[in-house]
């Protein structure tokens, strides 16, 4: 039987890096489902989609030409043929993607490819590691083993700021936090993070290094 994995937590909490490295670890597939919501942004913006056209963003998801490439070592992202991995982690993208993600016609559209995806590359690797908003609860309630990612705002704010900006002094977890709060609050209609859902394991991670959070991962999984 296929091992399926679904992985939850809040921006900064980790969830991406930790994800991949426990997908290589086990060698399943990797899914990014915020990936497809940044893809189908980007989408937009090249194409000109008002954003706060609902069903016109709700058709593009339905006609996004998007392949997710699931190999965790090196995970493509591509819209018609052209790699857009970089693309999608610019703030011209993270600034409005939570119009996108928060838009009730389109989570359904997402969570449907999601699905799919999930079950295809588990076909193929024996499993999948899947990450995102919703996935322990909506996309993948019946997965083996679901954990909710956590970690304290402020050990948040200091891994955002050294992604952002290379370092964590005073001034650019400042700079940071305007920007993660903001978004923690755009994101708050489609799930808040104070408590792990029944049947999800908590991990806390504010006190663990990358290694370490990749470690008691694993551990939940085997367990
Ligand atoms: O790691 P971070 O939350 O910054 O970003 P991400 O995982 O790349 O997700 C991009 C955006 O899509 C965020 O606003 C997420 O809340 C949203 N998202 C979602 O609504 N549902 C998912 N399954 C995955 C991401």
């Amino acid at each position: 039987e296929h091992l399926v994995v679904a992985i939850d937590g809040p921006s900064g909490s980790g969830k991406s890096s930790v994800s991949k490295a426990v997908a290589r670890e086990l060698g399943v597939g990797y899914l990014d489902t915020g990936a497809m919501y940044r893809a189908l942004t980007w989408w937009c913006l090249e194409e000109g989609v008002d954003l706060d056209d609902k069903a016109a963003v709700a058709q593009a998801a339905r006609d996004l030409p998007l392949e997710m490439g699931t190999d965790p070592a090196q995970p493509a992202v591509r819209v018609s043929g052209r790699d857009i991995n970089d693309d999608i982690r610019t703030t011209r993208v993270s600034e409005v993607v939570s119009k996108v993600a928060t838009n009730t016609d389109v989570r359904p559209v997402l969570q449907q490819r999601q699905r799919d995806l999930m079950s295809q590359v588990a076909e193929v690797t024996g499993g999948v590691v899947a990450e995102g908003r919703d996935i322990t609860t909506v996309v993948a309630p019946d997965a083996d083993v679901r954990i909710l990612l956590t970690a304290s705002e402020e050990a948040r704010l200091r891994r955002r700021s050294k992604e952002l900006h290379g370092h964590a002094d005073d001034h650019a977890v400042e700079a940071t936090r305007d920007q993660v709060v903001r978004r923690d609050r755009d994101d708050s209609t489609v799930s808040d993070f104070t408590e792990a859902a029944e049947g999800v394991t908590l991990v806390d991670t504010s006190d663990l290094d990358f290694e370490q959070s990749v470690q008691a991962v694993v551990d939940v999984v085997e367990r």
